[in-house]
């Protein structure tokens, strides 16, 4: 049967193919025309299109992602393509699948408005668009499908307000908005939307009141109105939706009082969020009443009264957030929550909590691994116990009157990462069991009482792997710390913020300090430091350098951070002399004359017009000259661009790009590999080039882009956003460039490797990016001071941003020529002397962009 039904289509299908007449049997024109014309509007880099082919044999019903009916053979009811890497936008064709009843194109990166076409299709049951980039409104037509159940628009781009058509989709019974660009308030309509189990409404720019129509969703399960601008009070009706499970309304400007008998009326909850508003009055009562709870957000608002009693009921609580909530307890309470076994974070900070730790402490749950009861008023000491809680990756006690030693059971908490005890009355040393928690990256042990010295443990590396290789930063400013600073600190090679400001250190700065590379602000003020200043210290990377108030004499080093007189601070000490003239410190007795010759500047005058060989001898010892002044011995760099971004170190630049994993790398070439990552709290993509410093040449080649790109700036180079010199954390020096990330990845790319059709630059793409590639080449031959050589101009070294604009990128061929650049520019016969690099042009670029030459 199936041979002859083939048989008989083929020779229809080549009827078709050639005549593009109407062709009927197992196709079915409209739906093969719908499905060829939304792959052609997509890009689909991964291939997952691939099976989307005519072929004669097999219908496209057995296409990836495409189902059919099976009454209606021919008929696509469903296309499923969720997470397939797809872009591109959506064909008005898709309008024609006439009985489509599912579409599912959720975590693509689709973009363009969702067609009002999709109004025609009558059949529509579930549309599934989250997680992708589509913008526009949301079509007003979608409310002639009226059997649509399921509309998932959660994380687009989406703008304007909901249409007031919409209200006609009555059978909805889940409905995501979240985070797109609306604007509006929450239209009343959607109480009529009786059915409704879920609402997600949240981040999506609406203003106004939450309307009173919403307590007519007696099914709702799921209601999520957070980080919206919403006003006024929650309607009491909602509060009796005795179905609701996670009940959110974080993040907005709502007041009134959250009911008391919540726990009765809510009996489901299992997430309540209300933190961030201005609500008041006394927390609820009866919330040990909601059995299932297990996140409670009641943070940032005006309540008042005491801590809501009986949690210990609650056997799921996994979150408690009550922080600055204006409560008024004793801190006691929180022996009810040692029966909360699962709780795994527990913020009760900023309030008026008082009294002192009760001992149960030590029974609170061992997943605890957030606790921060910081900035209230509870006193005593610290009970012993604590060092039960051995789930604890962060602790903060900051801003209370704890007194007493820190219990050295402290050391047992081996999961910490992070301890915060500043601002109390410690007193006693700091145990020496610290030394143990081998995951710590920050210590704050700012203004307390502590004595003693730094216990040599917290640098010290014994055969066992006991050591804080992770410590990043080390406050104990403000103590009474005394004693000399262990040579040991050079362990702690990952520091980057030490702090030892205000205590009674003495004896010289320590030359352990030298190992640490990655050292970016170092506060020694307020001891009694003696000797002179290490040379080391204009070595290191520092930003921040404060020695002031202490013993310190003689020269001040004039390399590094000595350079920028708004780095250092040198206040109040003995007699220190020299440095740079801005620090205006007397001269030093001269003692070393040789040093003072080497920093005369050499001035080279070149004649205007030279016979060539006397031009080529003047332009290759000046090079020699910059090479000598910007290749300095010693390992430092300044940075290369004025930034808002701090230096990262490897751990910012391991968590940013999810452990340099393979998913993350977007390149690699000669000198390293380049990862895509994300900084600044997750709002700013960068290439991250990780130089492997193992290839010789790759040390050089960083130090030529940073001192190449000091001080250039063009819209047609790649910036360069921030520099890590750091260490990793097997010891091993780390240097990575940060760059902003451009979408469209390399012209190479685009050129040469995706053949497919989806990558493919018009005439008129074509001719702007030579246009920029030039313009930017224009600006190093002629633009700047010197004449700067790219040396290694390629395709893949030139990116495209989301709007095809090409910028030039890797400098690290590069050379600064001189200062004599537009004599040298003119000139081309000459170029040929440097090295035959001014000119390369890798062979393939040039004629693919159809251009022009250089210089
Ligand atoms: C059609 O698909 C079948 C199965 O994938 C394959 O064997 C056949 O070669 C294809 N025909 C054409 C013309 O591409
Ligand atoms: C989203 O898609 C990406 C690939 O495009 C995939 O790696 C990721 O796991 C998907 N996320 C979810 C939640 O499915
Ligand atoms: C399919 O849809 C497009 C755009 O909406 C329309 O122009 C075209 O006539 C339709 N084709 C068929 C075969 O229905
Ligand atoms: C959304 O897309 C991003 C990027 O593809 C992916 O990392 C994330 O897991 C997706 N989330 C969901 C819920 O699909
Ligand atoms: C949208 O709906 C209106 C009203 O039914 C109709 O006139 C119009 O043609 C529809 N638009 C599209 C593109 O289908
Ligand atoms: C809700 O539905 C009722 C009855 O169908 C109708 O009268 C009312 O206008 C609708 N409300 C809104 C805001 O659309
Ligand atoms: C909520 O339920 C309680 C008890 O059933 C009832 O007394 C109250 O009037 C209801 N509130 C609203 C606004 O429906
Ligand atoms: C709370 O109210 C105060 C004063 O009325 C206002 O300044 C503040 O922004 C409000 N906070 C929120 C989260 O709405
Ligand atoms: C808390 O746990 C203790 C001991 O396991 C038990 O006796 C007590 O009844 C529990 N409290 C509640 C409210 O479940
Ligand atoms: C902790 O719990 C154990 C057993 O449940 C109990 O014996 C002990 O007294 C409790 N400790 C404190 C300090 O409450
Ligand atoms: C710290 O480690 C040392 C040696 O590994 C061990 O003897 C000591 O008991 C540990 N201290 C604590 C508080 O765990
Ligand atoms: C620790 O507390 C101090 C206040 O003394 C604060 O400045 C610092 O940011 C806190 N650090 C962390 C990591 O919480």
């Amino acid at each position: 049967m199936t041979s002859s039904i083939t048989l008989e289509c083929l020779v229809l299908l080549i009827f078709f193919y050639f005549a593009s007449s109407p062709a009927t049997c197992s196709i079915n024109d409209a739906d093969l025309e719908a499905l060829l014309s939304f792959k052609e509007n997509i890009i689909d880099p991964r291939g997952a299109l691939d099976s989307w082919r005519y072929n004669e044999t097999v219908s496209y019903c057995t296409w990836k992602g495409i189902s059919c009916s099976r009454r209606h053979r021919t008929r696509v009811v469903s296309i499923d393509l969720d997470s397939q890497g797809l872009a591109g936008s959506l064909s008005p064709h898709l309008g024609n699948l006439s009985f489509l009843r599912s579409i599912n194109l959720q975590n693509n990166s689709l973009h363009g408005p969702i067609p009002q076409e999709f109004g025609r299709l009558k059949q529509l049951e579930y549309i599934e668009f989250s997680n992708n980039s589509f913008d526009g409104e949301i079509p007003r037509n979608l409310s002639q499908c009226q059997y649509l159940y399921y509309l998932n628009l959660i994380d687009n781009n989406l703008k304007g307000k909901v249409p007031s058509e919409l209200s006609s989709l009555s059978k909805l019974e889940a409905l995501g908005l979240a985070m797109n660009y609306l604007s509006g308030t929450i239209p009343s309509f959607m109480g009529n939307f009786t059915f409704l189990r879920q609402l997600s409404l949240r981040n999506c720019g609406f203003k106004g009141k939450i309307p009173e129509s919403l307590v007519h969703l007696q099914n709702l399960q799921f209601l999520v109105l957070a980080q919206n601008m919403l006003t006024g009070i929650i309607p009491d009706g909602l509060f009796n939706i005795s179905t609701i499970e996670v009940f959110s309304v974080t993040s907005n400007h709502l007041l009134g009082n959250i009911p008391s008998d919540i726990g009765f009326s809510l009996p489901n909850l299992r997430f309540l969020s209300v933190g961030d508003n201005n609500f008041t009055g006394l927390l609820p009562v009866s919330l040990s009443n909601a059995y299932f709870l297990q996140t409670i957000n009641f943070y940032q608002n005006k309540f008042t009264g005491p801590m809501p009693k009986n949690l210990d009921r609650l056997p799921d609580l996994l979150f408690l957030a009550i922080w600055s909530s204006n409560i008024q307890d004793d801190i006691s309470f929180i022996s009810s929550l040692t029966n909360c076994t699962k709780l795994g974070h527990l913020d009760i900070s900023d309030n008026f909590l008082t009294g002192s730790l009760p001992h149960s402490v030590a029974n609170l749950s061992s997943q605890l691994s957030y606790m921060s009861i910081g900035r209230n008023m509870i006193h005593g000491t610290i009970p012993s116990g604590i060092g039960n809680l051995i789930g604890l990756s962060s602790l903060s006690l900051v801003f209370n009157l704890f007194s007493g030693p820190i219990p050295s059971s402290i050391g047992g908490l081996t999961k910490l990462e992070e301890i915060n005890l500043s601002a109390n009355r410690f007193t006693n040393k700091l145990p020496s069991s610290l030394g143990n928690l081998t995951l710590l990256n920050t210590l704050f042990v700012v203004r307390n009482n502590i004595s003693g010295t730094i216990p040599p443990s917290l640098g010290s590396i014994p055969s066992e792997l006991s050591t804080l290789r992770n410590l990043e930063e080390l406050h104990l400013s403000n103590n009474r710390l005394s004693g000399l600073v262990p040579n040991t600190i050079s362990s702690c090679i990952t520091l980057q913020y030490l702090h030892l400001d205000g205590n009674s250190f003495h004896g010289e700065i320590p030359e352990g300090l030298s190992s640490l590379k990655g050292l970016q602000e170092l506060d020694l003020s307020r001891n009694n430091f003696s000797g002179l200043i290490p040379s080391f210290l204009g070595d290191l990377s520092l930003a921040n350098l404060n020695l002031s108030f202490n013993k310190l004499r003689g020269p001040v080093p004039v390399e590094g951070v000595f350079r920028n007189v708004s780095a250092v601070s040198l206040e109040e000490n003995f007699e220190l002399c020299g440095g740079i003239l801005e620090l205006k410190l007397p001269p030093c007795p001269s003692t070393n004359p040789k040093k003072k010759n080497s920093h005369i500047p050499l001035k080279i005058i070149v004649p205007v017009s030279v016979s060539g060989a006397i031009f080529i001898a003047v332009v290759a010892f000046s090079y020699i000259f910059i090479q000598c002044k910007t290749e300095p011995r010693s390992d430092k760099y300044t940075s290369p661009f004025e930034s808002h971004f701090r230096r990262l170190s490897y751990g910012d630049l391991l968590r940013a790009t999810n452990g340099f994993s393979e998913a993350n790398m977007v390149g690699s070439g000669r000198f390293g590999s380049v990862y895509k990552g994300i900084i600044g709290n997750g709002n700013t993509t960068v290439a991250v080039k990780v130089l492997n410093l193992h290839v010789r040449g790759a040390n050089k080649s960083f130090k030529r882009e940073c001192n190449v790109l000091r001080g250039v700036r063009h819209r047609n180079l790649l910036k360069i956003l921030s520099i890590s010199v750091s260490i990793d954390y097997q010891g091993n020096d780390f240097m990575a460039l940060i760059y902003q990330f451009k979408a469209n990845g390399s012209l190479d790319k685009w050129l040469h490797q995706d053949t497919e059709s989806t990558r493919y630059l018009t005439l008129i793409q074509r001719l702007n990016i030579a246009i920029d590639v030039a313009s930017a080449v224009e600006y190093l031959h002629n633009g700047t001071g010197s004449a700067i050589v790219h040396g290694d101009l390629k395709p893949s070294n030139i990116l495209l941003d989301d709007d095809m604009t090409a910028h030039v990128g890797d400098f690290g061929l590069a050379k600064v020529i001189s200062n004599v650049s537009s004599n040298f520019a003119a000139d081309e016969s000459h170029s040929v002397a440097v090295k035959g690099t001014i000119g390369y042009i890798a062979p393939g670029l040039a004629p693919t962009l159809f251009f022009y030459s250089f210089a």
